[in-house]
């Protein structure tokens, strides 16, 4: 139990509370499009959490993030370090698609970055994995790493300690998978940047 409710409880309360989220700029194109918000999946009690930009199109059609190309690709780097896609969180920063695949706003991103705070706080993850620059910018932010931002041709796979609520907590910058898509080589950068997640995954398994 955590305060106030299980865990399953307070992620419930999340995803009501961004299911009915009229005020987003991005609610009436969830609607127009029969779309659903892509809140997360995966275990409450992970020790991986990754956090994506916001769901594409597939995404907001199933409601599940990564589950389209670039969640193809995903699911290949977990594999290729034995970690099962059922035993990590998977998120994004913004829990809405922004119209034909384009950047989150600032905007956007305050808007839904409280939810994605709520869900870190439920889960207390050992290690956050950031997919991308968006998110790799918001949690290095966060966890009171400014300091030490970088872009991430530099950052990608660079082990950060940092500290939250919950203690010591380690942020690790990925290459978005969906870049890999359209770059090769960086299939093969990911997949070893992916290697230094597997070397905290048996250490730190709760
Ligand atoms: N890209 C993201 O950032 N998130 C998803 O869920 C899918 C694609």
């Amino acid at each position: 139990m955590v305060k106030g409710g299980t865990k399953t409880d307070k992620m419930r309360e999340i995803r009501d509370e961004v299911v009915n989220l009229k005020e987003s700029p991005l609610y009436e194109y969830r609607m127009a499009n029969n779309y659903h918000a892509v809140l997360g999946e995966g275990s409450h009690d992970a020790p991986i959490m990754f956090i994506g930009e916001a769901p594409g199109r597939n995404e907001a059609e199933q409601g599940r993030p990564f589950c389209g190309r670039a969640g193809k690709l995903l699911d290949e780097l977990l594999a290729s370090i034995g970690i099962p896609r059922e035993e990590v969180y998977i998120t994004n920063i913004v829990k809405d698609r922004p119209p034909e695949n384009r950047d989150p706003t600032p905007e956007e991103i305050k808007l839904y970055a409280p939810f994605l705070d709520r869900q870190i706080e439920v889960i207390q993850p050992k290690v956050i994995a950031t997919l991308g620059r968006f998110s790799m910018e918001y949690i290095m932010r966060k966890f009171g790493l400014d300091a030490q931002l970088e872009p991430i041709s530099r950052a990608h796979g660079t082990v950060y300690d940092a500290s939250g609520l919950f203690g010591s907590i380690k942020i690790v910058p990925q290459y978005h998978p969906a870049a890999a898509i359209y770059t090769q080589s960086l299939v093969e950068t990911l997949k070893k940047d992916f290697k230094v997640l597997k070397r905290f995954y048996g250490k730190n398994k709760k």
